[in-house]
């Protein structure tokens, strides 16, 4: 029988024998009665607990981030964030997605394993562009003419940045970089990132044919000012919408994929050198030609 040796997980499910962080309280089934009973304190309890709480000036900042149009303005110079050089590259932007959407949602499932295949570059546009992509359509708040996407974002602050690890997308070199929503291209950022560290040595995934890897980056400053501690669930959610028009995408285009939460943030965070303090990464997914 396996012999678990979990620190700080608490889970009445989980076979966990012992927590030796915590001598005075032994089994995690006791953990758990403590937080519900209000004993031991844990960060995801609090924030729950706190979720529906607004303070005064959370409505001030609200208010004043409605009334100066300020999303409207952040998105009409979106496109002045990005680098656009001899390294950009373009991605194709004409690109559809034929298969009818019942389709996709019946033949989505999470794929660990992958045909050796490069993703050819019309498919990993057009994966990109319907994932995190600019959509065409154009909305006019204030005199402001904003650029939408296919997902949503609370208070259209798109608080993410898209980062995507290439390992067999034919012809783009293998390495790391940064999607470019406004453009719709990819800028390297660096070419020696170790998946299988970051996905904490997790055999379960092909890390020899998989295509791409899609990882998210947070800027908290995007959008707490306005929101305050609302700001970590927009987010989240925000992380579950784009990752399955992933998904879906990745059906419609012959691929499979899977979201991943157990991978290493510090890890991510060094190599991209982001501070792990206002920005952080919070998921991935990986995606490949699908096997038949
Ligand atoms: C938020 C989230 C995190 C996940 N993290 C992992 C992961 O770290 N490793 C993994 O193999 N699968 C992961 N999955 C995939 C689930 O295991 C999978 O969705 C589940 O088993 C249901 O199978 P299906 O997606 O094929 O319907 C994750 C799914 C979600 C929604």
């Amino acid at each position: 029988m396996s012999k678990f040796e979990i620190k700080k997980i608490f889970n009445q499910y989980l076979k966990v024998k012992c927590d030796p962080c915590n001598i005075a309280n032994l089994k995690n089934i006791d953990l758990f009665d403590s937080i519900l009973m209000g004993n031991a304190r844990t960060a995801q309890f609090s924030y729950l607990l706190n979720l529906g709480a607004v303070r005064t000036k959370d409505m001030r900042s609200l208010a004043a981030f409605n009334e100066a149009n300020i999303a409207s303005q952040i998105n009409a110079y979106k496109r002045y964030e990005e680098v656009e050089g001899d390294k950009t590259i373009y991605l194709k932007s004409d690109g559809e997605i034929l298969m009818p959407l019942g389709d996709c949602l019946k033949a989505r499932k999470s794929a660990r394993k992958f045909a050796p295949i490069p993703l050819d570059f019309d498919s990993f546009s057009t994966l990109c562009k319907y994932s995190f992509g600019q959509s065409e359509r154009k909305e006019e708040y204030g005199g402001i003419e904003v650029s939408c996407r296919y997902h949503a974002s609370g208070g259209g602050l798109y608080p993410l940045q898209i980062f995507l690890y290439v390992n067999n997308v034919s012809p783009i070199e293998n390495g790391l970089y940064r999607y470019q929503v406004s453009s719709h291209s990819i800028y390297p950022v660096r070419k020696d990132f170790d998946v299988s560290r970051f996905l904490n040595n997790d055999k379960s995934f092909d890390l020899k044919n998989f295509s791409l890897l899609v990882i998210y980056e947070y800027d908290v400053n995007k959008n707490y000012l306005k929101y305050g501690e609302l700001s970590l669930l927009l987010t989240l959610i925000e992380v579950g919408i784009i990752s399955h028009n992933f998904e879906l995408c990745s059906s419609a285009l012959k691929c499979g994929a899977c979201q991943i939460g157990g991978f290493d943030k510090h890890y991510a965070e060094n190599i991209l050198n982001i501070d792990g303090l206002n920005s952080h990464i919070i998921f991935t997914n990986i995606c490949g030609r699908r096997r038949q």
